[in-house]
């Protein structure tokens, strides 16, 4: 009896510490590797019901929707974009829908997504506007933005609003992102020196990877082979020179534009040149996700599953991951919203891919970890601003967009989402 109350008291006392070890661990943007291992682990041997599935996926669309009734009648200006609602502030700053703008092309995505997962018309009227307004941008060759500027617009309009005079548009615009590839080097060149003129010679950043979907699709749509070609290039030379032994990935490498050699390794947005920077991570799973659904070359797929998995091993409690990983112990830094969205979206897709269960079962919840995560009051705009999400970084490095909410966070939240359903249609979640 005695030993009982002492082995209780034991028991509180110990519940209390690991309780208290709990919050301090939740406090801080990094946890212990080995725990989230175990969790992911945990994780991994679930089966997710279909009914906890669909009740992710009603609140999201309903939640995404009834923001969009909020947020569209405000943003009447066709020649602007919403890009970010700064800290504390409630209605999206808009800013020109410039050539040299990367973010122009995510709103009319929303909307064409919002109008794929409703099937209301006036969302398609709405995604035709704000998409039309930018034609013009298929001939940009200044930077390689042109895949994220108008594969979320065009692209989405093709896919799901049946556009067929877009096809001509993404066919261009293939053509004007495939002038910029070096075959000296490998790689398209991400950036112009003007802009950029820290580096002298061929800049490519990790976020180039996405803008190689526009290539895939160019090539099956009746254009060269030789876009297809270009992407599968960038992305093995990326691969290669691109990513720590750890398989963290690098910001920006600066090649010699004649030999091809890498002479430098460093960051723009991350916190310092050899940090690792989450979004850039993100980026790289996502393209290498996407990268094996074009080719179906198994080393894309093996690579994919290696910087996810290292991506995972670094996560906090709840998925979203501090902006740049090698400040995530300090409590104070800030997360980003963004990173988790991007993620979100790739791991649904690369949970299809998996052959064993585990695997699929492991980046499948993983997915829907941080979609909770996103959707819930912690990350959520709902009740407080017109985004989806709250809580990303653009670029703490630079000054600006930090603890914001952002467009193309809520164009990846909303992507994931209906990834998500059309799993849900065809059985390819889990259950
Ligand atoms: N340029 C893409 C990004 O800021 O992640």
């Amino acid at each position: 009896m005695k030993y009982s109350i002492i082995h209780n008291k034991k028991r509180k006392y110990s519940k209390c510490l690991l309780l208290a070890i709990l919050l301090i661990c939740s406090l801080g943007c990094k946890k212990n590797k080995k725990e989230v291992a175990q969790e992911v682990e945990v994780v991994a041997t679930n089966k997710v019901s279909n009914n906890a599935v669909n009740a992710i996926l009603s609140k999201g669309i309903s939640d995404c929707e009834s923001q969009l009734e909020i947020a569209v009648p405000k943003l009447t200006d066709l020649t602007k974009h919403p890009r970010l609602i700064e800290t504390n502030e409630t209605e999206w700053k808009e800013v020109p829908n410039g050539r040299l703008v990367w973010t122009s092309g995510f709103y009319p995505g929303i909307l064409w997504y919002m109008y794929d997962l409703s099937g209301d018309k006036k969302w398609e009227a709405e995604a035709i506007k704000r998409t039309e307004v930018f034609e013009d941008f298929k001939t940009i060759t200044e930077h390689h933005d042109i895949g994220f500027m108008m594969f979320p617009a065009y692209g989405n309009g093709y896919t799901i609003g049946h556009k067929e005079a877009y096809k001509d548009i993404l066919l261009t615009s293939a053509a004007s992102l495939a002038s910029r590839f070096n075959p000296n080097v490998g790689t398209i060149k991400s950036w112009s020196n003007k802009m950029h003129p820290r580096w002298k010679q061929h800049i490519t950043i990790i976020d180039n990877m996405l803008n190689l979907e526009l290539l895939f699709w160019a090539t099956k749509h009746g254009g060269d082979q030789k876009f297809y070609d270009i992407a599968v290039k960038h992305a093995e030379t990326t691969m290669k020179h691109h990513f720590r032994e750890d398989y963290t990935s690098w910001h920006v490498l600066e090649y010699d534009s004649i030999t091809g050699e890498v002479l430098n390794k460093n960051t723009k947005q991350g916190y310092a040149d050899d940090s690792r920077w989450s979004r850039g991570q993100a980026w790289g799973v996502y393209g290498y996700t996407m990268m094996y659904r074009e080719t179906k070359d198994k080393k894309f797929l093996d690579f994919a599953k290696k910087i996810t998995d290292k991506y995972l091993s670094l996560l906090p409690e709840d998925y979203v991951p501090c902006w740049d990983f090698d400040v995530a112990n300090d409590p104070k830094e800030e997360k980003d919203a963004s990173a988790a969205a991007v993620v979100a979206s790739a791991l649904l897709e690369l949970s299809t891919y998996m052959d064993n269960q585990e695997d699929k079962n492991r980046y499948f919840n993983a997915a829907l970890k941080m979609l909770t995560s996103l959707g819930s009051e912690a990350y959520s705009g709902v009740d407080k601003a017109d985004s989806f999400l709250l809580h990303s970084t653009g670029a703490k490095s630079l000054g600006h967009e930090i603890d914001v909410a952002l467009i193309y966070a809520d164009y990846y939240y909303i992507e994931a989402l209906s990834r998500l359903k059309h799993m849900t249609e065809n059985n390819l979640t889990n259950e």
